[in-house]
């Protein structure tokens, strides 16, 4: 743990926010298989859902160890994923994987950045930004597995990421805070 005070600031508003990221990313794709379940494309979605258990997990058991309290709002991330994941999921699959791409691209590009911007002077931290980069190369390959199952064809493709987009970029700077 950083002896610290403003590192263990910073790192305390990363773990909050990971961890109210990576419940939303869950209920997502709890959304998708709630509505898709029987559908051949479960099997990636269930793959994807049960990653994202792992890295709840992992927040879960950091939040602990940093002492940090979890989001305020961690009921209403549980509710929006599940709505966004079972929404995008009843307008189809590619409109699903329109939003898997958006949402991963999103979490991908901002654990890139969190572990660039972890102190290095902190060694502790090292298992730290070692999990971070583990889960950047996890999402972006969650959003790979998208783009493979044709969420860009899916109909309003660019607004529908815009909009997706500009939502977790709101979520996450609430989640920092709250
Ligand atoms: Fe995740
Ligand atoms: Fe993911």
């Amino acid at each position: 743990m950083p002896q610290n005070y403003s590192d263990q600031h910073e790192i305390s508003r990363a773990l909050r926010v990971d961890h109210a990221g990576e419940t939303g990313a869950r209920r997502i794709y709890e959304g998708q298989l709630a509505v898709l379940g029987n559908h051949p494309v479960a099997q990636e979605i269930r793959h994807m859902r049960d990653q994202e258990q792992e890295h709840l997990d992992t927040f879960d058991a950091l939040l602990n160890e940093y002492e940090v309290r979890p989001s305020l709002l961690s009921p209403f991330w549980n509710g929006a994923g599940f709505a966004l994941g079972a929404i995008t999921a009843a307008m189809g699959t590619k409109a699903a994987m329109a939003c898997t791409i958006a949402v991963e691209e999103v979490i991908g590009t901002h654990y890139d950045r969190q572990a660039k911007s972890i102190p290095k002077s902190h060694q502790d931290e090292g298992a730290l930004v070692k999990t971070l980069e583990r889960f950047r190369d996890e999402e972006l390959e969650h959003r790979d597995i998208a783009k493979d199952h044709d969420g860009e064809k899916a109909i309003g493709y660019p607004i529908m990421r815009r909009v997706i987009q500009a939502g977790c970029r709101v979520a996450i700077k609430v989640a920092e805070r709250v």
